[in-house]
């Protein structure tokens, strides 16, 4: 096991009527903030009714950003950055599901920089501070509300891109379960393949000596094979919703990965697709995870494989090695297509054979070249694509 520092300040207020906890952790820090929200859903779902008579008790005065889009873009951003300085404002509070959260935490970040908002994502310009960013999580998915990552898109380019800095961890989350009722069919499915890929990204590891972690992992893995298909249907069972936002949070805090080498293998992958496509993050990854598989499944991988079918799947130990293996991969696929009914092609969400070379290129980074599970260089990354046709 790596050395690791493990440092994850967020106050996570989680459970149902948790948001009247929130108003008191901003007013500590802040009286005027920007608050960012997506397409409208909290306000077709009531969470915005709800959120402002808390904030206006409280005294906080709210500057509003709306239309953050799914895969957000830095012009997106430009304008929450020139929000928070024209009105001066001390914290930024995301709404919303990932998209809106990673949004949120670069706009606190550019508000405080002389960088523009790009060059911060690039690196060109390091971060370092941003104004506290607080969320309300409406979708279980990405992590976002635990953790110092953002990922941002510019379609002039594109390039979708995650950046990371401590300064945009999230001081306060609040996570109630009943946010998620009105996620719908598509967003729940794609939240769940996306918790399961993170999930895997630290599972698949270099070094096989993580009894801890790796137990941590199959839990998080089962929990997402068996809530995942109980929240699409019954969107308002709670258990599940509660179960599935938990997940989300620990599957990419750090809690499966600490002591791990990773390289997010099929994350660089997706990413590509979405930045060219503008296609769900969710869908790219469970249609790449199962190629990804087949594509580095040998005798090297095979004990991890086993381990993943039997206590992952519950496939029968006894069964030839191969075998185990083999089922598991089609177990995985089965499931992000029969059960949660995502699409199992490129074809199905778009995607022909125009930019595969390219996103190849570009997805073959060095870090996935050194330091992936299996090494990926763009002949792999070309064969894997072409695999999901
Ligand atoms: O925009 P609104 O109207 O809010 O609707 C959203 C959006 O259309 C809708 N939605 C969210 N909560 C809802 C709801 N609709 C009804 N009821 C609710 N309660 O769902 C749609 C998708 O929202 P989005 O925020 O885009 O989804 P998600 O949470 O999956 O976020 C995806 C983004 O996060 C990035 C992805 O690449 C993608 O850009 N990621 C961020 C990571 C991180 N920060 O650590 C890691 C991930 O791997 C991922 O890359
Ligand atoms: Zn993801």
């Amino acid at each position: 096991m790596y050395n690791f520092n493990y440092h994850i300040p967020t106050k996570i207020l989680f459970g149902q009527g948790k948001i009247n906890e929130l108003p008191a952790e901003i007013k500590a820090v802040a009286s005027r903030i920007l608050l960012v929200y997506g397409g409208g859903s909290i306000k077709r779902n009531g969470i915005y009714d709800a959120l402002m008579p808390l904030l206006q008790e409280a005294g906080i005065e709210v500057v509003e950003l709306s239309g953050v889009e799914p895969n957000p873009r830095v012009t997106t951003v430009i304008r929450g950055a020139d929000l928070c300085r024209e009105h001066k404002l001390e914290a930024v509070l995301a709404v919303g599901g990932g998209s809106t959260i990673d949004c949120s935490k670069v706009i606190a970040a550019s508000a405080l920089s002389e960088g523009a908002p790009w060059d911060l994502v690039t690196g060109k310009t390091p971060i370092t501070t941003a104004l506290p960013v607080f969320t309300i999580l409406t979708a279980a998915a990405t992590g976002s509300e635990m953790n110092n990552t953002a990922v941002i898109s510019n379609m002039e380019t594109n390039d979708k891109l995650g950046v990371k800095h401590d300064a945009m961890l999230p001081r306060a989350s609040v996570l109630d379960p009943t946010y998620t009722y009105t996620t719908g069919h598509h967003q729940t499915a794609a939240g769940t393949a996306d918790i399961i890929s993170h999930t895997l990204e630290n599972y698949f590891s270099k070094a096989d000596d993580f009894t801890l972690l790796d137990g941590m992992a199959e839990a998080i893995l089962r929990t997402c094979i068996q809530y995942g298909p109980t929240a699409l249907k019954e969107p308002e069972n709670y258990e599940a919703r509660a179960n599935l936002m938990w997940a989300s949070s620990l599957a990419i805090n750090g809690s499966v990965r600490w002591g791990k080498a990773d390289a997010w293998s099929v994350h660089s992958m997706e990413h590509q697709l979405s930045a060219y496509y503008d296609i769900t993050h969710g869908d790219g990854l469970a249609i790449l995870t199962p190629a990804w598989m087949e594509h580095i499944l040998s005798d090297a991988t095979l004990d991890r494989f086993v381990r993943y079918g039997v206590n992952v799947w519950g496939i029968d130990p006894m069964l030839d090695k191969r075998e185990i293996a083999e089922r598991s991969i089609l177990m995985t696929r089965d499931f992000f297509v029969r059960t949660l009914g995502i699409p199992g092609t490129l074809r199905e969400v778009g995607i022909g054979e125009e930019h595969l070379q390219i996103m190849a290129e570009k997805a073959s980074t060095p870090a996935l070249q050194t330091s992936a599970y299996v090494p990926l260089f763009p002949e792999d990354v070309l064969a894997i694509y072409k695999r999901c046709l």
